[in-house]
């Protein structure tokens, strides 16, 4: 099972590379990422939170499969947003609200080096956007106002240090 790094950690403020090489072991990697994400009930896993710094990420979202993007890109968002709560594996135990796009456009490859696009709404565009984030080193507290991020950090602080 892979390691899930958690929010001081300095990998998940880095901004991912571009994966070019698409082998054996980029598919290892997908498919432990998926496990890893099983394994902690989570609904997406991004290659920052488990120590790679390159642009993949996993999701499985209920009444859906698990999925795979390689390289990813939004490459259209629709004009309505809604908020919704939003956690994280790598700052387990909080919650908060996020507004973003309510459907998004995206162009990605699969394992095989496919590029593909794609069109999501509900759960799976939310979970989408939020893994997209972690590509480029920004987490889901950083949308929230300065006084909110604060209260979720230190009730994350105080969870931590009562699981310790
Ligand atoms: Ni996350």
């Amino acid at each position: 099972m892979l390691n899930i790094l958690t929010l001081g950690d300095d990998v998940l403020r880095k901004k991912c590379a571009t994966i070019a090489i698409f082998d054996k072991k980029l598919e290892d990697l997908a498919v432990a990422m998926i496990d890893s994400m099983h394994a902690n009930d989570g609904i997406g896993l991004a290659g920052p939170q488990v120590g790679v710094e390159k642009r993949l990420f996993v999701c499985h979202v209920p009444d859906d499969e698990p999925r795979i993007f390689i390289n990813p890109d939004i490459i259209g968002t629709s004009q309505e947003t809604l908020p919704y709560e939003e956690g994280c594996l790598s700052i387990p135990g909080v919650y908060s609200d996020v507004v973003r796009p309510k459907s998004i456009t995206l162009q990605a490859w699969t394992l095989e080096g496919k590029p593909f696009k794609m069109e999501a709404e509900g759960l799976l565009a939310r979970v989408i956007q939020h893994e997209m984030d972690h590509l480029k080193g920004v987490l889901f507290i950083d949308h929230l106002s300065e006084k909110k991020r604060q209260r979720v950090v230190s009730l994350y602080e105080k969870r931590q240090s009562k699981v310790s």
